[in-house]
């Protein structure tokens, strides 16, 4: 079974509107990203606490590198500060860490950090916390089509072999079960690039409410509207 009392196995999430959080209240907006690690934790340690099997978070897109170059270094900042900060989070909420992108592609320093908390959190049996970190979609299926393309060069993969499983088992999600949950805090009604393969059956909720304000009440209306729904994945209830 795929959920358990109408709750989602997998909650991804797209944390937008640090910057508008920031803006309204005439701040700077890296205190809006500051303001949102905060939402970061609580949100973490709710959902290890309500047994979700998975709770994937939506970073660092691999589109944010277009922004100013001091928004980018304060972001790879507070990243590292974070993952220092809140293994002990990890480490006393059972919680295994993991991350999906193009984990080469980050400052040396990020890597690093992200290594120790993989390998410290490894052997933890609670929730998977997974970061979406210089992750973008599309490039996610371009990885996974070079990566079989590679196996059927090399012999180890006929193209007729290629399947939805295939190419599932090359995807940085491989092994991971698809969301079941995909909130958007932030109110924008796109995707933005996120798990595009992932989402084709997800149900979606929107909230206009920005990331450093979303907390527990909120994530427990998601949740709420998410127990109400009917997944039909294109059938007909019986
Ligand atoms: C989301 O908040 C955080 C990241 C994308 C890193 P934004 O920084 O996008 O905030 P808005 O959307 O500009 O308000
Ligand atoms: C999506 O937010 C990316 C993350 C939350 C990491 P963006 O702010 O980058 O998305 P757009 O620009 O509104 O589409
Ligand atoms: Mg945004």
């Amino acid at each position: 079974m795929s959920e358990q009392n109408g709750l989602p196995s997998h909650i991804a999430i797209i944390m937008d509107g640090n910057g508008r959080w920031a803006s309204n209240r005439g701040l700077a907006r890296v205190r809006g990203h500051i303001e949102g690690v905060k939402s970061v934790r609580e949100i973490t340690e709710e959902c290890a606490r309500r047994h979700i099997e998975q709770l994937t978070l939506y970073a660092f897109s691999s589109e944010n590198w277009s922004r100013p170059r001091f928004e980018v270094a304060i972001l790879m900042r507070l990243l590292r500060r974070y993952l220092i900060r809140e293994l002990k989070t990890i480490m006393n909420n059972n919680i295994r860490f993991t991350v999906i992108g193009r984990i080469e592609g980050l400052p040396e320093d990020v890597q690093k950090e992200i290594a120790t908390e993989i390998e410290l959190s490894k052997n933890n049996t609670g929730m998977i916390l997974c970061l979406a970190l210089n992750y973008g979609g599309r490039t996610e299926i371009v990885d996974a089509a070079r990566r079989l393309a590679q196996k059927v060069q090399e012999g180890k993969l006929r193209p007729e072999d290629i399947n939805e499983e295939t190419l599932k088992e090359n995807m940085y999600t491989a092994g991971m079960r698809d969301p079941d949950l995909l909130i958007r805090t932030g109110g924008e009604m796109r995707v933005s690039n996120f798990l595009l393969w992932e989402i084709s059956y997800t149900e979606l909720w929107v909230t206009p409410v920005y990331w450093p304000d979303f907390r527990k009440e909120q994530l427990e209306e998601a949740l709420r509207d998410y127990a109400a729904r009917e997944r039909r994945y294109g059938g007909i209830l019986q």
